[in-house]
């Protein structure tokens, strides 16, 4: 991955994708010995929570950033929790899972021909997967504004075959390629989380961290701050509304699927 996220800011600006993923983890069924993978753990909450359903089990976190990696390990211990630097893209484990869980990332993730195929292969018999991340339509606003700044002649020249950081499908497609994979069954559907932003500064952290992490990777450092304040700038902008909150479309992918 080249760009690099910040697990320490990550913990401050990601409010909602732990409470979906809490919700996520709320409607799991376990007996508490499973073996649970989680792709793309950042800072380790979830991860941490998966744990705690299998205390005869075990949970282990993945994620490509050193500094999520090292945040989670900081702040989460347990016998039966495990984080690993590793790339989302080459899983290939000896281990078999119960569960292959991903809150908030595999919109990250381009290839989901080959995701899927290495989550099935990496599935005990019986063993589930369970993902939510960003479908057709997320960030609709945030999207628009990045795409005029980047093309704004101050930028234009940096982003000469940039690769777009997210694939956000839609459930019709997702479906068609989940029923490429022989899981026994499988359901996939979307869900609308839209949200209003309660402050700019609430807005303004969820745009730095993550979002426009592979954007200014590919700016010179002097101009990265105006970069950022140029899309807050806009954002600001472009989702205020008259009670003072801002705005932005959050779509979700479910998929729940059983080798
Ligand atoms: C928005 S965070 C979600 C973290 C956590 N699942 C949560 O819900 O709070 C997305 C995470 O995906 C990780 N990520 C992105 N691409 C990845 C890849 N190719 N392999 C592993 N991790 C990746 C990032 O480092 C980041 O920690």
């Amino acid at each position: 991955m080249k760009s690099e996220f910040n697990g320490e800011k990550y913990k401050l600006a990601s409010v909602r994708q732990k409470s979906w993923g809490k919700k996520l983890i709320s409607e799991l069924m376990v007996r508490g010995s499973e073996r649970i993978l989680d792709l793309g753990c950042g800072d380790g909450v979830l991860t941490a929570e998966l744990a705690k359903l299998v205390p005869d089990g075990l949970a282990v976190g993945i994620d490509a950033s050193e500094s999520m990696i090292r945040t989670a390990r900081k702040d989460h211990a347990a016998p039966n929790l495990r984080f690993e630097l590793h790339d989302i893209n080459a899983i290939d484990f000896e281990l078999q899972f119960d569960l292959v869980f991903s809150n908030a990332t595999l919109h990250w993730i381009k290839d989901h021909g080959r995701l899927l195929k290495r989550v099935f292969k990496n599935l005990k018999p019986g063993g589930s997967a369970r993902f939510q991340f960003a479908g057709e339509g997320n960030c609709s606003r945030l999207i628009k504004v990045v795409r005029e700044v980047m093309s704004a002649e101050d930028y234009s020249g940096c982003f000469h075959g940039f690769d777009w950081p997210w694939y956000m499908p839609s459930v019709e497609e997702y479906r068609k390629l989940v029923a490429s994979v022989p899981f026994a069954e499988s359901r996939v559907w979307s869900e609308n989380a839209d949200t209003y932003f309660e402050s700019e500064e609430v807005m303004t952290k969820w745009i730095d961290q993550p979002s426009l992490v592979p954007f200014l990777a590919c700016i010179a450092q002097r101009d990265r701050r105006s970069f950022r304040d140029a899309v807050v700038e806009q954002m600001v902008a472009e989702t205020q509304q008259d009670d003072g909150t801002y705005f932005e479309t959050f779509r979700r992918i479910n998929v729940l699927a059983r080798k």
